[in-house]
């Protein structure tokens, strides 16, 4: 028998005596989630532990019970860990697996472990310790992605390249002040992370199917012993809500989007057309019919990659979107969205840092680049307005300078000062002190400007942040 032929086998078992017929062949396989759903085992087990304990705390269940309980769900931890456990569609989802094979361990006090639960309490407990757990490693990683960025800042204070608007050449930056860019976005990730994972860290177990238990349970020590802040304070809210994962794709998507822009400037960069960068080689392809080619895979499929993060945000979403309380099916659906953004930003902050930390840069590309676009007609006008002459009129002046420019093919830092004072009278041996890229870049001194001084305080900001 074939793997296909074994799992068409036909299915004699019934749900439970409720059921006068077994489930349809199809139907088990369209409603299980064990092949995806596995991977919340070890939360599963954690959360069990913390279950039983309580349950026998209260005299629900007798301390020879939970013993036994305790060491067959470490002998089910180490089956699932050594890949020896034995996974079954039959047994529909992981709580179930588990439960079965650890009443087939130790018999029945096995099946005193779902007293005053269910699997809808369970499995919301499930997803938020597993989410805690991610959005820590989450926060750790966008953290060491901005240590590599600011690093890489702090060799750059005094690159200068130009800063564009609609990808124009606007004013000459500190190519630093770019890159601090980057990492006060990914401040805000890692906030809106920290801020989510409040919201993550409150237990829902203790509401059973939706409306609470009889029993005598101890939701807070149970909160305790699993590390969460406090318990849900309405139990259908508790078997319900999904927002805790909307919000952590909602984030994910906004982290991504970030690391999508900077992806766009890194293929740029890298192009023939830029030549400000380059990445290193073990980050890049070639192409199959054309030798020279080496392309910047990384940061496309970073690109690519956002859309398939923000499509499993609008998933959830619509999801969520039109469930009566309390819990329903649908939300098993929750599970594969969930992971794979999760998987998807972890192995997009790493391979990113990575990325970033070997990245060459040319410093003369970007400050040729930054020459060439008259990125100095701005403190041009700021040079006559400080002489006396009205902004709007000194725009006007500079505009008729820069065409001028165009026309003979130079800088503006090539003229003689006679030329330029032909433009007007106000104009005298110290505008060059303006139309120097340095110059204009010292000029602009205030808090998150690219002054060379101001970068360096910003920096230096970004850095003790970074540290507590
Ligand atoms: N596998 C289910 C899920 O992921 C577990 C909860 C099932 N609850 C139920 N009442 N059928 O949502």
């Amino acid at each position: 028998m074939n793997k296909k032929q074994k799992n068409m086998k036909k299915i004699t078992k019934k749900w439970s005596p409720r059921f006068s017929e077994p489930a349809n062949n199809k139907v088990q396989r369209y409603t299980a989630s064990v092949n995806f759903d596995k991977r919340l085992a070890i939360f599963d087990i954690e959360g069990s532990l913390a279950h039983a304990e309580m349950l026998k705390k209260q005299k629900i269940i007798s301390a020879a019970d939970l013993r036994l309980i305790k060491k067959g769900l470490n002998q089910v931890r180490k089956e699932i860990i050594a890949q020896k456990f034995k996974w079954s569609i039959e047994q529909e989802d992981v709580h179930l697996n588990i439960e079965n094979r650890l009443t087939q361990i130790i018999g029945i006090s096995g099946k005193k472990l779902h007293t005053g639960r269910s699997r809808n309490d369970q499995v919301a407990t499930d997803m938020r310790l597993y989410l805690r757990d991610v959005v820590d490693n989450t926060i750790d990683q966008i953290k060491s992605l901005q240590k590599v960025t600011l690093s890489l800042a702090d060799n750059h204070i005094m690159t200068i390249m130009p800063g564009l608007t609609h990808l124009q050449v606007a004013q000459p930056i500190s190519f630093a002040h770019h890159l601090h860019a980057y990492c006060e976005m990914l401040e805000r990730d890692k906030l809106r992370f920290q801020e989510a994972r409040k919201r993550i860290n409150v237990l829902p177990l203790g509401a059973a199917a939706l409306a609470g238990t009889s029993y005598p349970i101890d939701r807070k020590f149970v909160a305790k012993l699993l590390k969460f802040e406090s318990v849900m304070d309405n139990s259908l809210d508790a078997v319900s809500d999904r927002d805790f994962l909307i919000e952590f794709n909602a984030n994910a998507s906004l982290l991504m989007t970030h690391l999508s822009r900077w992806s766009e400037e890194l293929i740029m960069w890298s192009s023939p057309f830029f030549e400000y960068v380059e990445i290193s080689d073990s980050f890049c392809t070639g192409s199959s019919i054309m030798p020279q080619k080496k392309n910047p895979d990384v940061p496309e499929l970073v690109r690519g990659k956002t859309g398939r993060v923000n499509g499993h945000l609008v998933n959830l979403l619509t999801l969520m979107k039109a469930q009566p309380l309390a819990y329903n099916k649908d939300n098993q659906e929750d599970k594969e969205p969930t992971f794979d953004v999760a998987d998807t930003i972890s192995d997009t902050l790493d391979i990113f840092r990575e990325m970033v930390s070997k990245l060459t840069v040319f410093p003369e590309n970007m400050e040729a680049a930054a020459i060439k676009g008259y990125s100095t007609a701005t403190d041009l006008a700021d040079y006559l307005v400080k002489k006396g002459m009205p902004f709007r009129e000194a725009h006007g002046v500079v505009a008729k300078v820069v065409k001028f420019a165009i026309n003979q093919k130079c800088d503006l830092s090539d003229f003689k000062l006679k030329d330029l004072q032909k433009f007007s009278k106000l104009i005298l041996k110290d505008v060059f002190d303006s139309l120097d890229l340095k110059g204009s870049i010292e000029s602009r001194k205030h808090i998150g400007a690219t002054g060379f001084n101001s970068i360096k305080k910003a920096l230096k900001k970004s850095r003790i942040k970074l540290s507590k």
